[in-house]
């Protein structure tokens, strides 16, 4: 019998300066699964994801992926598994050209020559940039910067995605793009946001973080209806379930 593919058990993390940011958080993840990570502003949400890529440390708790327990000595297989998507697409963005970024996880992973190339493209590909792959990524617009970023992630070949606000800064137009492609996505995904919208429209299920803990953890429907629970972890019902044709469809996309 498998277990969860990400199992994460009374995970508990204070950053040096001695601020709590994750206490007693447990929960899994299902292989191929879209989970939104919801809560207010220093709920954790960041904290649990940079956790996950083994990226702060020491924690207490046990954090394993797909069996393998992370430890000092497994990051890197860890990592490998892993794509993490940072909130802000120009930490994503150093290199040259996008082609460059893209190629840059890949180079890494000792891949080269044709089978390089076609990393790139079918990453590029799969968001949809593949006319971007000569600009520099500095010099495209807030949905091209995120398309970029991700194809960045994606080129390493990861099995999970984490992602950190991925609708932050873009447009209504961009931002539809973006939510049909992370709802596309075969990957195991765990999505912060802030946007429960886009949440409620890639995420069957929902955990919402409320100061470092796990405050629930359940179908998204159900918890972006209960008004009691989003008020206590200072959260607003997605637009779409606000107002009179609440439930009854989508007025606002
Ligand atoms: N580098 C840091 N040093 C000290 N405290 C931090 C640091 N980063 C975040 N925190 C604190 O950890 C808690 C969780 O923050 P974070 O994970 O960023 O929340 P979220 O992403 O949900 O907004 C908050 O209390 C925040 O102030
Ligand atoms: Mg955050």
């Amino acid at each position: 019998m498998r277990g969860p593919y990400i199992d994460v058990r009374e995970l508990e993390y204070s950053y040096p300066d001695g601020t709590p940011a994750l206490r007693g958080v447990s929960f899994g993840v299902g292989q191929g699964e879209a989970v939104g990570l919801v809560g207010a502003n220093g709920a954790g949400k960041s904290t649990l994801l940079l956790a996950l890529t083994g990226l702060i440390e020491p924690f207490s708790g046990v954090i394993d992926i797909g069996g393998t327990v992370l430890s000092k000595g497994m990051v890197r297989e860890i990592r490998r598994r892993l794509g993490l998507i940072f909130q802000d697409p120009e930490d994503q963005l150093f290199m040259p050209t996008v082609f460059d970024d893209v190629a840059f996880g890949p180079i890494n992973q000792g891949v080269t020559g044709e089978a390089l190339a076609a990393r790139v493209a079918s990453a590029l590909d799969s968001v949809g940039a593949g006319h971007l792959a000569d600009r520099p990524g500095y010099r495209l617009s807030g949905g091209e910067k995120r398309s970029a970023a991700i194809a960045a992630v994606l080129s390493m070949d990861p099995e999970i995605l984490l992602m950190d606000e991925p609708s932050s800064g873009l447009d209504p137009k961009s931002r539809r793009a973006l939510i049909d492609l992370l709802a596309g996505f075969p990957h195991t995904r765990l999505i912060a946001a802030h946007d429960l919208d886009l949440v409620l429209d890639v995420c069957p299920r929902t955990i919402v973080l409320h100061r470092g803990e796990v405050a629930a953890d359940g179908p998204t429907v159900e918890i972006f209806r209960d008004k009691v629970l989003l008020e206590r972890c200072s959260l607003e019902p997605p637009l779409s379930l606000q107002g009179p044709t609440a439930g009854a469809g989508r007025w606002i996309t």
